[in-house]
């Protein structure tokens, strides 16, 4: 049973008065301002960037047909092909002089996508991280251990960024030295960690190595993100560290973390900061809008960047939006994944995070976990490989692996072969966790 973490909400809750305006704003009062960026956005994408210009008027519209919210959906939208097909600098606005910072994500094929901020663009960032930091009970003064990847990937920069804006006392550590990791966090007495799920629970096993109480550990705030993960995982980690685990999201192509994050007094989804990011979830194969609360493919429209705009850009994100709850602005569902991530197999669509919420519920099984895709003949096999926790013995395992073969075949319908390895078989990443090893041949 999960026990109660021990850290009280109550201290961790911010006072209204700490808020930012739009936190607390109307809708009126919102919808109005985003009306008003999304027209000087719409304008400055098309006056200063070859490719919006181009893209609008191939669609017939012009940034002057934008009059109410709703005329968004007028205009066509932006893929990850558009920045590769510009890269590196095509879908920049400003001069590069302006440019203070560049991003870039690490393209598994081809060329990686590269982003650009402004010194203002880098200021609005801080800000909306260290909103995130706060909506999850982080304070002035308190010490917080980045251990998102720096360098080109926005984690750790992004992070470390928003925290100084706070007025945190910043350790970057970046991702990676798992044992070095510990002895920081036991040494230096962070309040709170930034990092990928996956690798908190890599620190974790490190903490248990050590023969060390991660309950003891000075940390009571996580804010996880940059990957799919379930509510699971967070019982699992809460209950490990007794600490709040909340969610951060982002993506560099709309600025970083920090585009949304969860407020540690509900921890219900995600608030969109959407005094700077204009959300809409359409359908992902006719590209209709949907109304809110219907699930579909996340799509964001910069309303305050300066050097790289982006316009009605396609995350490949499900979620769904919700209205506020702790905050005045809306929520997202957590991701439950990408459309990218999505198997298909023999006509069921799948994604990891069910198969993490059906491993979740046997206690003899850890969270890592691999999920292996092959054909025989012309047949998807999936295999999931599992490790068990340290003390389960051959019997439990052999009958945890029957266990969850059973739940994925009665409720998601599919039949997998289930592999209980030893722990520590399968490979930590630093940083975002590998789910899917895809050995299906690429063509029929
Ligand atoms: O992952 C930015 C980030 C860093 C977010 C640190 C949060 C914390 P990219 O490398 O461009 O940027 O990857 C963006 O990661 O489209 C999602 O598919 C996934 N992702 C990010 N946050 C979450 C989350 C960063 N909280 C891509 N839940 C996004 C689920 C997430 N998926």
């Amino acid at each position: 049973m999960l026990q109660i973490p021990l850290r009280k909400l109550a201290e961790l809750k911010p006072q209204p008065t700490a808020l930012d305006r739009f936190e607390t704003a109307s809708t009126d009062e919102l919808r109005a301002w985003q009306r008003e960026r999304l027209a000087w956005s719409l304008r400055h994408a098309y006056t200063n960037v070859p490719h919006y210009r181009a893209k609008f008027d191939a669609a017939g519209v012009h940034p002057d047909d934008f009059k109410t919210l709703s005329d968004l959906a007028k205009f066509p939208f932006t893929a990850k092909a558009d920045l590769r097909d510009n890269y590196p600098f095509g879908m920049f606005a400003v001069p590069q002089s302006q440019v203070s910072r560049i991003h870039a994500s690490s393209g598994t094929t081809g060329k990686p996508t590269v982003v650009g901020y402004t010194k203002a663009d880098i200021d609005v960032w801080s800000d909306m991280v260290a909103r995130s930091i706060r909506a999850a009970g982080g304070r002035p003064g308190m010490k917080v251990h980045i251990a998102y990847g720096y360098g080109l990937f926005t984690g750790g920069l992004g992070a470390h960024y928003g925290a100084e804006r706070l007025g945190c006392t910043v350790i970057p550590m970046s991702g990676g030295m798992t044992e070095r990791q510990v002895q920081l966090i036991t040494d230096f007495k962070p309040d709170v960690i930034m990092v990928t799920p996956s690798y908190m629970l890599a620190i974790l096993d490190e903490f248990r190595k050590q023969g060390l109480d991660p309950r003891q550990s000075s940390l009571r705030i996580g804010i996880f993100g940059a990957e799919p993960w379930t509510n699971a995982m967070r019982e699992e980690i809460e209950e490990a560290f007794d600490l709040h685990a909340v969610d951060i999201y982002g993506l560099s192509e709309v600025m970083g973390p920090g585009v949304a994050s969860e407020c540690v007094e509900t921890k219900d989804g995600l608030h969109v900061w959407e005094d700077h990011f204009y959300p809409e979830v359409i359908d992902p194969v006719t590209g209709e809008v949907l109304p809110d609360g219907e699930q579909g493919e996340l799509v964001f429209t910069s309303l305050t960047k300066e050097a790289m705009p982006v316009i009605r850009y396609r995350t490949r994100d499900l979620t769904r939006l919700l209205p506020g709850t702790a905050r005045a602005l809306r929520r997202m569902e957590k991701v439950t994944g990408r459309t990218d991530d999505m198997m298909i197999i023999r006509g069921v669509n799948v994604f990891p995070t069910q198969i993490e919420e059906k491993l979740a519920t046997i206690p003899v099984l850890s969270m890592h976990y691999l999920i292996v895709l092959s054909r025989e003949g012309r047949m998807d096999e999936m295999q999931i490989q599992v490790e068990a926790r340290p003390d389960a013995t051959p019997e439990a395992r052999k009958s945890a692996a029957r266990q969850l073969e059973q739940s994925v075949k009665d409720t998601i319908g599919i039949t997998a072969r289930v592999d209980v390895l030893d722990p520590g078989a399968i490979e930590r990443s630093l940083g975002k966790a590998k789910r899917i090893v895809d050995r299906r041949p690429k063509h029929d």
